[in-house]
């Protein structure tokens, strides 16, 4: 089948596709938009979370099609950081970097994604919020303390 999905502002068009191929295999193998990571592929660990119409989901459960006529966005769309040569990450990215939050790296995007959909929703989330809102993501190198050092370093700046 082929029809049209609309990706950070952008329609794009998939073509010669099977129907029961996941938004995250059509966004990184179709699309190429390889910010969202594949790690478990079965909605455990949330290294593939987008936004689909403002809503925070695992894009290895969707199915591509059932996105048609929806706004997808994925980490891509969070800040310009290399595809063109050109550095602007944001204050999250930023901070991420600063409190030592990236180590192998490979959960960060989904992190990025969950974090920023959190903070454009709720600006000064408690830490018991912020919690709640990384609990569908799984990191293995940090224990999760500097990402929380990240998030409040963020909160901080942009409520100071
Ligand atoms: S790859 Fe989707 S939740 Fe792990
Ligand atoms: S930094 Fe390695 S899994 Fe999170």
């Amino acid at each position: 089948m082929t029809y049209s999905l609309r990706v950070n502002g952008e329609d794009h068009i998939v073509s010669d596709s099977w129907i029961g191929e996941s938004l995250l295999f059509v966004l990184r193998g179709r699309l190429g938009l390889p910010g969202s990571k594949n790690a478990c592929e079965q909605g455990e660990c949330g290294s593939c979370s987008v936004v689909v119409d403002d809503k925070l989901v695992c894009s290895c459960l969707m199915l591509a099609a059932s996105c048609i006529g929806r706004e997808i966005k994925t980490v891509e769309a969070i800040a310009n950081n290399g595809r063109d040569g050109t550095e602007s990450l944001t204050d999250i990215q930023q901070a991420f970097v600063q409190a030592g939050a990236v180590q192998c790296g490979f959960c960060t995007p989904g992190f990025v994604v969950a974090i920023n959909h959190l903070l454009n929703e709720n600006p000064r989330p408690t830490e018991l919020e912020v919690r709640e809102a990384m609990s569908g993501n799984l990191c293995r190198c940090t224990g999760y303390g500097r990402i929380l050092d990240a998030v409040a370093q963020v909160v901080t700046e942009r409520t100071r």
